[in-house]
């Protein structure tokens, strides 16, 4: 199969670990007889450096015309602790979610029973938990419009959704449902919110054309206590752009850390892949980060991008065998874990890359 991928390593962690979801490809492409053929993109604080713009055109001319995209991460301290900051590395990324038409975000949360004892979570609680998220990506507070009063002391941001924004997520989300345990959970805070109030509707009226999928309403403040009080009750799991970013960093935790969580954005065209987590300062150019997140987002490309399914298996196995064989970065290191196997980004990347052969 021939494809054309572009990798945008933004900022932080983002080169560090997209490097390995890069050599993964490489590996699998080689020993699949793909031809996959790469560019680079810049975006984030790199791009606003030696552009000024957070997505300079370049970089979505290139998004635009090609199959699939590796995403790492966008972001920087500068900007965290600058509020008053108009240019900031974060617009890139929604700039591309909306240019791009990624309205589905789907993040799987994925527990590995190896890593049953990396979580704050007790096992018993955890295992056998599989999620499937489906987060609207291109509507809601994030998208609605933002103001300030001249005089700077009150701002807004509009919470908006339209009909066909909700319908459209719900029946990627319904569908899903209906081939894993035809389960679906909508959350909402429809005891408050006018927008909720229409998602609710809008859910309501499109589960009658799936009376095989039993489907279940709930708000959002209990979701965030019912995920982590018993996470098997969910499978798949429908909401909003904000809660829906909110809820799956707090399920990261089922699957031991944010490094072990994936995501694929899909919509109108070209799939986006990246791990759900952001740029890290704290750990960046210290080959601390976990690796797998971005290998595993390639894996999600190879499924769903390119239909390429033992591919993808092949990937999720191989991180399987590492961790069986005791190998950990030090974000999912147990008391049990032999400190001689508590690896860093590189050789972690490289354990991936020998399981894979
Ligand atoms: P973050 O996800 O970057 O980090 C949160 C915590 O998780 C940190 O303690 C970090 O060390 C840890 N962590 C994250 N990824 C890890 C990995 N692969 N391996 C090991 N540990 C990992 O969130 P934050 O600290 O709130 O944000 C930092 C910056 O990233 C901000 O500028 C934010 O805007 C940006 N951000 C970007 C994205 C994205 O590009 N998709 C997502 C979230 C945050
Ligand atoms: C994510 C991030 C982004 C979001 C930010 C960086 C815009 O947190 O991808 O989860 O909120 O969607
Ligand atoms: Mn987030």
């Amino acid at each position: 199969m021939k494809k054309h991928i572009l990798v945008i390593p933004g900022d932080g962690i983002g080169p560090e670990v997209t490097t390995w979801g890069k050599a993964v490809l490489e590996k699998i492409a080689e020993q699949f007889g793909h031809q996959f053929t790469y560019d680079k993109g810049l975006m984030g604080h790199v791009a606003i450096e030696a552009t000024g713009e957070p997505l300079p055109e370049e970089t979505l001319d290139k998004a635009k015309n090609s199959d699939a995209i590796l995403f790492g991460a966008v972001g920087h301290a500068k900007y965290d602790n600058d509020p008053s900051a108009r240019v900031r590395p974060e617009q890139g990324l929604l700039k591309i979610r909306k240019e791009l038409g990624l309205y589905a975000n789907l993040r799987p949360i994925m527990l590995f029973d190896e890593l049953l004892d990396a979580s704050s979570l007790k096992p018993e609680i955890l295992k056998g938990t599989d999620i499937l998220f489906f987060r609207e990506l291109t509507g809601d507070v994030y998208f609605g419009e933002k103001k300030r009063s001249e005089d700077r002391r009150t701002a807004s941001d509009l919470m908006i959704y339209h009909r066909y924004e909700i319908e459209r997520i719900a029946l990627k989300a319904f569908e899903a449902a209906r081939v894993r345990s035809k389960r679906l959970c909508s959350v909402d805070k429809a005891n408050v919110l006018e927008s909720s109030r229409l998602w609710r509707e809008v859910v309501q009226d499109m589960a009658k054309e799936y009376p095989d999928v039993d489907t279940e309403h709930m708000f959002i403040d209990n979701a965030a206590m019912q995920l982590v009080k018993n996470p098997k009750k969910f499978d798949v799991v429908l909401t909003a752009n904000l809660f829906g970013d909110i809820l799956t960093d707090e399920a990261s935790q089922i699957a031991g850390s944010m490094g072990m969580l994936a995501s694929a954005s899909i919509g109108d065209g070209t799939g986006f892949f990246e791990p759900i987590h952001g740029s890290a300062h704290d750990i960046a150019g210290q080959d601390k980060a976990n690796p797998l997140a971005s290998i595993l987002s390639v894996a999600l490309m190879l499924e769903i991008s390119f239909g390429l399914t033992d591919e993808a298996r092949k990937i999720t196995s191989a991180i399987d065998k590492t961790l069986k064989d005791g190998y950990r970065t030090g974000d999912i290191a147990d008391t049990k874990t032999d400190p001689a196997k508590i690896l860093g980004t590189k050789a972690m990347g490289q354990k991936v890359l020998e399981f894979l052969s």
